[in-house]
């Protein structure tokens, strides 16, 4: 291994590699000082609850009934471009024993007229609305950013960042994967606004903690821990993958054990506001979150399996909750093994 004792940069190609131990625990330190948002007395997003309906699972906000009652948090829009867009070819959901594999293709009539014709009804339902941002380069995630502030008015509560896009200036890779790309990205949306942002990584990393490090200190206000992990279905008897794309983004209960392990260490590092996303289809798995440092829970493939009992979920969230004493004593408590 080259380089010197302590240097944060390794030799992988000019890639960051992590810095020791103890190295992280101060710059940890550090970064939490710095950050207003690490409270937990207020809420730093603007939303009213714990519960939110995670991005790509409302279209139009009259996709399931009474969404203005039944205490839902916050709901979070489709996943909006600059420009309109049709999608992926056919098929683009393919149903596995343990989850979803999903390849939408960020179907969306483009940021403009979302805010003109859908986001009204949204509006209505008396939630707050937190926007999606998916881009293609930084640039564009700064002016997809501005026109959701110019034809938006203020009236979405917060911008999550979607960081799961390919890169068409960067081997068409996620923006996810490169926390110097990362920075770059939210330091692009921070230009335009000044509502809080969440940054929503991308989980396919051994170790999420430089990702997480460079979305805070370029200006995230939170974290959405995660999207989906990728994977494939194939159709045995045709021999073909079954997704238009191939691949495709892997959703539901198969990716809980995943997702939480980086909701657990990302809170044990940072201690910063975090939205649990990845798996939830119960209170149980809800409360896993809270205890592993999730503020927020969001909840998407659910209710698409049993939506009757998705769109109950927030209340019994609300209530088991009070059960374990407030989410201020509950968050972030669970006990430690080492
Ligand atoms: C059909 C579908 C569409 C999605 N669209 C988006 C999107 O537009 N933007 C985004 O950030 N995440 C999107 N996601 C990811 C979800 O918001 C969520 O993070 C993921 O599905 C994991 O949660 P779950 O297991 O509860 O579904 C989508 C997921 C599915 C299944």
């Amino acid at each position: 291994m080259g380089g010197e004792k302590n240097d944060w940069w390794g030799p992988l190609e000019g890639r960051r590699v992590l810095p020791p131990l103890f190295l992280i625990e101060s710059a940890e330190k550090t970064l939490i000082n710095a950050l207003p948002s690490c409270r937990h007395d207020a809420d730093p997003l603007g939303l009213v609850g714990p519960a939110l309906i995670a991005s790509g699972f409302l279209y139009k906000g009259s996709d399931y009934p009474h969404l203005e009652k039944g205490g839902w948090g916050g709901l979070i829009t489709k996943g909006l471009t600059e420009e309109e867009r049709l999608g992926n070819p056919v098929h683009r959901l393919a149903e596995t024993k343990s989850g979803l594999i999903n390849s939408i293709g960020l179907a969306n009539p483009g940021a403009k007229a979302f805010c003109h014709t859908i986001l009204p009804t949204l509006l209505a339902l008396g939630k707050p609305i937190v926007s999606n941002l998916s881009g293609f380069s930084v640039k564009g995630y700064g002016k997809l950013a501005a026109i959701l502030e110019k034809e938006g008015e203020g009236r979405y509560t917060a911008h999550e960042i979607n960081l799961s896009c390919p890169n068409v200036h960067g081997g068409k890779l996620d923006f996810g994967l490169d926390p110097s790309v990362i920075r770059e990205v939210i330091q692009a949306v921070r230009a335009e606004t000044d509502q809080p942002l969440i940054a929503k990584l991308t989980p396919i990393v051994a170790d999420l903690r430089p990702h997480a490090e460079a979305a805070l200190d370029a200006g995230a206000t939170a974290l959405t821990v995660a999207n989906t992990w990728p994977g494939i279905a194939v159709d045995v008897p045709q021999r073909k993958m079954v997704l238009g794309t191939g691949v495709g983004g892997l959703s539901g209960p198969a990716i809980l054990p995943l997702t939480l392990r980086h909701c657990h260490a990302l809170y044990r590092a940072f201690k910063c506001p975090i939205l649990g996303s990845g798996g939830i289809t119960s209170v149980d798995d809800a409360l896993a979150y809270i205890l592993c440092g999730a503020r927020w829970v969001q909840i998407g493939t659910w209710l698409h399996i049993h939506p009757q009992e998705a769109l109950a979920f927030p209340e019994e969230l609300n209530k088991a909750i009070e059960k374990e004493g407030g989410l201020d004593s509950f968050l972030g408590a669970l006990e430690d093994r080492e």
